[in-house]
Parts: C-alpha cells; sequence; structure tokens
C-alpha cells in the first residue's frame, strides 16, 4: 500500500494522515474486493523493516492496525474472515505490542466463521525472513528442505499461490512480499497513491488474470 507519506506530502499534510487515508481506504478496496468475489486479498500494512521509521508514525501506524483489526463488526457484515501473517510473537526479534496483538487475536476469533473472503494482513512481516524461517523449520522436522516442507512452515500454510501483485504508486519493483507464493504472480502497477486506490484499479488488475 504504498504512497500514503507521498499522498499527504502533496497536500501539505502530515504522512500520519496519509496513513489515517490509506487505512480508510483500505476499508473501501476490502469491500470492492467483495463485490467481485475476490477470494482472498493480502495486504502489506507493515514490515519488519518499518520499525525504523520515526516513533510518532510508527506508533500511529500502530494504531491504525488496532483500528483496522477493530473493524469485526463491518468485516461480518461482508462476510470476511480476516487472517495475520508476519513474524511470531514470541519470536526473539518481535516488536508487536501486546495491544495490537490482541486486537489481532481478537479479530481472527470473532471472524473466524466467515466463510466469504479472506483478509490476510501482512504485520511485522518480511518475505525473506518468512521463507528462512520456513527452511530452517522444514529442515528441523525432517532434516530435508522440499517445496512441500517449505509450504508447510510458511506463516500461513493454507495461502493460496498469489494471482496478481499490486503495487502502487508508481513502484515498479518487488517488495519482500510473499516472495515464495507469487513465483508465478502477474503484477499490475497502479500510479494511484494507495489513498486514491481505486476499484477501477483493482478492475484493471483483476482483468490481468479473469
Ligand atoms: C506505505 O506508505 C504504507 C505503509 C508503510 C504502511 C501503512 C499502511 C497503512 C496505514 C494503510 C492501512 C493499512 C492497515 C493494514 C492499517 P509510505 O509511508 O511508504 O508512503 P510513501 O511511499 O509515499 O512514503
Amino acid at each position: 500500500m504504498d504512497g500514503n507519506g507521498r499522498w499527504a506530502n502533496r497536500r501539505g499534510l502530515e504522512r500520519t494522515e496519509g496513513h489515517s487515508a490509506g487505512e480508510e481506504n483500505l476499508a473501501r478496496v476490502v469491500r470492492a474486493a467483495v463485490a467481485r468475489d475476490i477470494g482472498w486479498l493480502t495486504v502489506f500494512g507493515f514490515s519488519t523493516e518499518n520499525w525504523i521509521r520515526p516513533r510518532a508514525e510508527v506508533r500511529h501506524i500502530l494504531g491504525l492496525h488496532e483500528k483496522l483489526f477493530g473493524r469485526v463488526a463491518e468485516l461480518n457484515e461482508n462476510n470476511v474472515r480476516i487472517r495475520w501473517i508476519g513474524r511470531p510473537f514470541d519470536a526473539p526479534e518481535a516488536r508487536t505490542p501486546r495491544y495490537v496483538q490482541r486486537a489481532i487475536r481478537r479479530a481472527i476469533a470473532d471472524t473466524a466463521e466467515n466463510t466469504g473472503m479472506v483478509l490476510t494482513v501482512a504485520f511485522d512481516y518480511g518475505g525473506r525472513a518468512e521463507l528462512m524461517d520456513a527452511v530452517r523449520a522444514a529442515r528441523a522436522d525432517d532434516g530435508q528442505v522440499t517445496p512441500e516442507g517449505i509450504q508447510r512452515h510458511l506463516y500461513d500454510p493454507d495461502l493460496p499461490p498469489v494471482d496478481v501483485l499490486v503495487r502502487t504508486s508508481g513502484e515498479r519493483r518487488v517488495s519482500n512480499f510473499m516472495l515464495w507464493q507469487s513465483a508465478g504472480a502477474a503484477i499490475h502497477f497502479a500510479d494511484a497513491p494507495w489513498p486514491d486506490y481505486s476499484p477501477a484499479d483493482l478492475d484493471a488488475a483483476i482483468a490481468l488474470v479473469r
């Protein structure tokens, strides 16, 4: 969800206001994705590298995750099941504060019965870290490293292969996101910064694979 900061700068606003607009837009994009019968939507909310941003910005983004994971009524109305991928809370390098952990756990439990789209939020996530952890765990299982073994130890082994990877805000590079799962993905580049990413942009991405 690139471009929140640039969106805010262009309007003479604080970067944090761009993130808030980004969170609002995520709610809109989720509704649009449900209306288009998308089965799985996975978004990059916070990376393992994002902790080094200014403290006030990090605090704001954490609060937005609490807000997003708190949208349980809206998720239930749309029959959306929420999930999370990221560095396990008990990993030595993990830094997710307890209030975010609680919000994540509660939202997962309170939407577990929904049968529609699965919305997965990547929080404290890095694709290489996920792969390293999966390879280590696969080897610890039986001394072998196989594709099946790696798949089994990804943060969420149930996530299907990625059909379309979307990059917003004119970025044209891969971003340490779902490296294993997106091996065969189409890539859609949208020029809109994330707060302006629209249902029409989503349609253009879907058109690559439907
Ligand atoms: C990128 O914009 C966005 C982030 C670093 C993550 C935060 C995303 C949100 C707050 C959107 C809402 C989503 C959730 C899951 C709460 P950037 O800061 O890199 O913008 P820039 O590239 O213009 O500097």
